[in-house]
């Protein structure tokens, strides 16, 4: 029968092809228009009448055996085409991860985190104020006038327009009067600039804490309980301070503030009661309220906290000394 040889010959062709286009190509030789089996069912009329049901029969039978081989070549090639994938395009599993490069926060920045934590839980609001201030703000408000010789203490940045790079965060203090009155109860973080010379404990861009309290009835006392209780919280001790008088032109009385470590002494920070000049210059009236302030360096508190003896690696950008907090 010419329909078993046909599917005979394209048995065999579909079973060599070696992919798909080959495999579209067979599909139209063997069952396209054009394909000898369709001629067989063409010619069927021509035979004689008892011969055309089973002749017609087996062109079909041969139509879906062509068109099942198509179909299980094309499975076979597939399957092969994903295992051949699956041999070059793997990766172990076992193998340990590549190492994660984790960033850390600079100790500045979890100390600031701490201290605005423990100020806001003690109702303390936190305000920042301007790197660049005015003559106003950072001297004279704060009572220091162009002629005091108190200005020196603060070695200054001047800017071209008669501005400066803050030297202390106190003139935040004037800032946050004039915006949120009295009472108040305010914290001041933030970069300080001094023209100096840098060594292991001198720094021209370290950071501060500036704190403010004006109430009625506020007193010394208030101020050398509020600055113990939160020395011992930051540097998570019960610690030992000692008060002297000092000098700062933005307070009367002023005081020093120095902790036992290690056996000696070390200054810590400045406070006093606030200057009836300050208060006035904030829009406070100083026969109503009295308040105190303190700045606190952060960077030596950081120091303190690590045990970190040169200041110098704050700004370093240094990894090997980053990478440890
Ligand atoms: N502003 C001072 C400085 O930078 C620190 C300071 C001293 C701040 C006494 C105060 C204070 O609020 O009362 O050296």
């Amino acid at each position: 029968m010419q329909s078993d040889a046909i599917l005979d010959e394209a048995l065999r062709a579909i079973e060599v092809a070696s992919n798909e286009d080959e495999l579209q190509q067979l599909r139209v030789r063997y069952l396209g228009r054009k394909s000898p089996l369709t001629a067989l069912l063409r010619g069927l009329g021509q035979l004689p009448k008892e011969e055309r049901a089973p002749a017609g029969a087996a062109v079909n039978r041969a139509k879906q055996s062509v068109e099942q081989a198509l179909d299980e070549r094309a499975a076979a090639l597939r399957s092969e085409k994903e295992s051949a994938i699956a041999d070059t395009e793997w990766f172990d599993l076992s193998l340990p991860p590549p190492p994660r490069l984790q960033g850390h926060r600079h100790p500045i920045t979890i100390l600031e985190g701490e201290l605005d934590h423990l100020f806001r839980g003690m109702g303390y609001r936190v305000v920042e104020g301007p790197w660049v201030e005015d003559e106003f703000h950072n001297f004279d408000g704060l009572n220091i006038p162009e002629s005091h010789p108190a200005r020196d203490s603060w070695d200054t940045f001047w800017l071209s327009d008669g501005n400066v790079l803050r030297t202390h965060t106190s003139p935040v203090q004037i800032r946050a009067m004039r915006r949120f009155g009295a009472p108040l109860r305010a914290i001041f973080p933030g970069r300080v600039f001094r023209n100096e010379a840098v060594d292991a404990t001198h720094e021209a861009v370290f950071n501060q804490l500036e704190g403010l309290v004006i109430d009625k009835h506020i007193t010394p006392g208030h101020l050398f309980h509020s600055i113990n209780a939160i020395l011992s919280e930051i540097l998570n001790e019960d610690v030992t301070t000692r008060f002297r008088p000092g000098f700062f032109p933005f307070t009367e009385p002023s005081f020093e503030c120095d902790i036992l470590r290690d056996g000696s002494w070390m200054e810590l920070c400045g406070m006093g009661m606030v200057h009836p000049h300050v208060l006035r210059a904030g829009g406070i009236d100083p026969e109503e309220y009295t308040g105190f302030a303190f700045g606190l360096g952060i960077d030596r508190l950081a120091l303190m906290r690590w045990g970190i003896d040169d200041i110098r690696w704050m700004n370093s950008g240094d990894l090997r000394f980053l990478e440890q907090f």
